[in-house]
């Protein structure tokens, strides 16, 4: 790291003239939130100072460190934390530091637009890695599509992502690759299963994509889909929906929603005494929906796009610098949005060995950038990925995990199934 900031010293002259790619004028920047360090801890939103070294290359973050989305947004935080550290300390961009530049998007839709604009128009970042959601993504994204900026979308799985346009690609697996594993593994834990009942948040991209994946998988099982239920991600009381199922006396539930909603989902489906077994779908695949459904939440199926356990020195090192600051398995979240910013060092450690990254106007530097982004492989926490040419992701490895809880709800783990 020394070393490495050492050798950019340098390049300080340059930078200082070329502004925008090196981090602009701005030596100082304001940014909202800084990580937890306890992933536990409701988000917060503090205003921190940070300085910002004028060579350092600058990516933005932009994700929800704030809301109910930040149960997924602070574990992102501190995936890409971890590889702003990771990156750096081997040299960053060929001799370059790079500087996350984060900020909150909320978990709505104006929140990732304002965040985006600051980033594109004050920060000057050369790209960014957000938002969290997929709802976001689809009004976030085309706003540095206009101003052709690379996005890498660190969780948006929903259907037809990097079909927002050219500047838009994404580390995460997309539902119609990921959610029909843990169906799968639902049937394998209980081959007699026949009732399907599917709930879903309407008013969530993502949700609405992955239910009729889930509902797809459903008939192409042989399975009788007796229900679709629907709730808003704002919802807190399921009791209805909840009752209209059990009702219908199905042996699997499959729910497709965030968090907080998810989680109580399961616990009012326990507590009205459904015995069968559950599958959340991705926007619950988080330790953080323990607190929510404690013991409740024992049993559940969630696919996986990460493993902690995949082989590989960079998994190795992420899975080490992850528990050692925080005690616990890294989650998905965290492995992702640790990729996300890989893709970044490493695109930009190519591209600046055929064109000095610090000779290049930003413009010029984000559209190369994006281009390089597309062409690499990567040999990530993931397992090595690539991207097809319109910026979809393509990965090999997945599993599906199961909730593991202490009989008394106080703690509880991701098991993962072989
Ligand atoms: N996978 C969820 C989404 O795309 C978080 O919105």
């Amino acid at each position: 790291m020394n070393n490495a900031i050492a050798r950019t010293t340098a390049l300080l002259s340059t930078c200082a003239l070329l502004l925008t790619g090196c981090g602009g004028t701005n030596t100082v920047t304001s940014t909202k939130n800084s990580p937890n360090s306890t992933p536990n801890n409701t988000p917060t939103d503090n205003a921190t100072t940070t300085s910002t070294s004028s060579a350092a290359i600058p990516i933005g973050i932009a994700v929800a460190q704030t809301s109910n989305v930040a149960l997924l947004g602070q574990e992102q935080v501190a995936g890409a934390k971890l590889a702003e550290k990771y990156f750096n300390s081997k040299g960053g961009v060929n001799g370059t530091p790079i500087k996350l530049v984060f900020q909150d998007t909320s978990g709505d839709e104006a929140g990732a637009i304002n965040a985006f604009q600051t980033l594109i128009n004050k920060d000057k970042v050369i790209g960014i890695v957000g938002p969290t959601l997929s709802q976001q993504a689809f009004s976030a994204d085309p706003i540095a599509e206009r101003a052709k900026i690379p996005i890498i979308g660190p969780s948006n799985t929903a259907k037809n992502i990097p079909e927002i346009g050219d500047y838009v690609a994404r580390v995460s697996a997309p539902v119609s690759i990921v959610a029909p594993n843990s169906v799968k593994a639902a049937l394998k834990q209980n081959p007699q299963l026949k009732k399907v009942a599917v709930f879903y948040a309407q008013n969530d991209s993502y949700s609405k994509s992955e239910t009729e994946i889930f509902q797809q998988t459903v008939k192409d099982q042989g399975l009788e889909l007796v229900t679709v239920q629907k709730f808003q991600t704002s919802d807190t009381d399921f009791q209805s929906q909840a009752t209209n199922a059990i009702n219908l006396k199905p042996d699997l539930i499959i729910i497709s929603g965030l968090a907080a909603d998810g989680g109580n989902l399961i616990r009012q489906l326990r507590e009205l005494g459904y015995k069968g077994l559950i599958v959340g779908g991705n926007g619950l695949n988080t330790s953080n929906i323990l607190p929510v459904c404690k013991a409740l939440c024992d049993g559940v199926l969630i696919a996986q796009a990460y493993s902690p356990e995949h082989p590989g020195e960079i998994n190795a090192a992420f899975h080490k610098a992850y528990t050692d600051e925080y005690k616990k398995e890294p989650p998905q979240f965290s492995a992702q949005a640790f990729t996300a910013v890989q893709v970044y060092v490493e695109a930009l450690q190519a591209l600046d060995k055929k064109s000095k990254v610090n000779k290049l106007q930003l413009p010029e530097f984000r559209t190369e950038l994006n281009k390089q982004i597309l062409v690499g492989t990567y040999n990530t926490p993931l397992g090595e990925i690539g991207f097809t040419p319109i910026g979809e992701v393509i990965q090999k490895d997945f599993y599906v995990a199961q909730i593991k809880m202490a009989k008394d709800g106080s703690q509880g783990k991701f098991t993962f199934l072989k």
